[in-house]
């Protein structure tokens, strides 16, 4: 598991315009975290990452949002979504072939949405201070997170 502390609001961002900046192609990630732990702020560094001309914002009441970039983005938040509701808009399918960057905010409601291959982040803002877990599941995640750590010399 890789560890970053994000203490700043500029942290959770640039971890996600590394992200936006170093992707070859597609990926999708799981973004978990309490209410207001920077999900979405992630969401807009890696938007900012792919040169996403317009603004991300919170999909929380359009529950899917698509953004032309470098490669396309594909920003979800499940927090109202029920399982009948994702299958009936097709959300797992539009995951599964998504040609660019997917991001699900509390995709862990939902378990099996994501592909099987994919990037699990986990935002903690309990004490003593905020941080960001990553694991790779995949090897498509493996080789993406690599190329993002690489990205941030780290
Ligand atoms: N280190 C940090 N990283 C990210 N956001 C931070 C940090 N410190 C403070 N904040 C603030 O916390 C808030 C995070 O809001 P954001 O909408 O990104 O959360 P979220 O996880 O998407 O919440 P929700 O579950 O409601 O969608 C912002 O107001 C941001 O300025
Ligand atoms: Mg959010």
């Amino acid at each position: 598991m890789w560890i970053v502390p994000c203490a700043q609001p500029e942290d959770t961002r640039a971890l996600g315009r590394a992200l936006g900046e170093s992707l070859a192609g597609p990926l999708c990630l799981s973004l978990e975290g309490d209410l207001g732990a920077g999900k979405t702020c992630f969401a807009q560094g890696a938007g900012d990452g792919l040169q996403v001309q317009e603004a991300v914002v919170s999909p929380t009441f359009v529950l899917v949002a698509e953004y032309e970039g470098r490669l396309p983005l594909l920003h979800a938040d499940c927090y109202r979504l029920e399982a009948a509701d994702a299958a009936g808009i097709g959300l797992e399918e539009a995951l599964e072939t998504w040609p660019g960057l997917a991001l699900v905010e509390w995709a862990e409601r939902l378990p099996g949405l994501l592909p099987l291959d994919h990037i699990q982040l986990r935002l903690n803002i309990a004490a003593p201070g905020r941080q960001v877990q990553i694991r790779a599941h995949g090897p498509r995640a493996t080789a993406a997170l690599a190329a993002w750590r690489a990205a941030l010399g780290r």
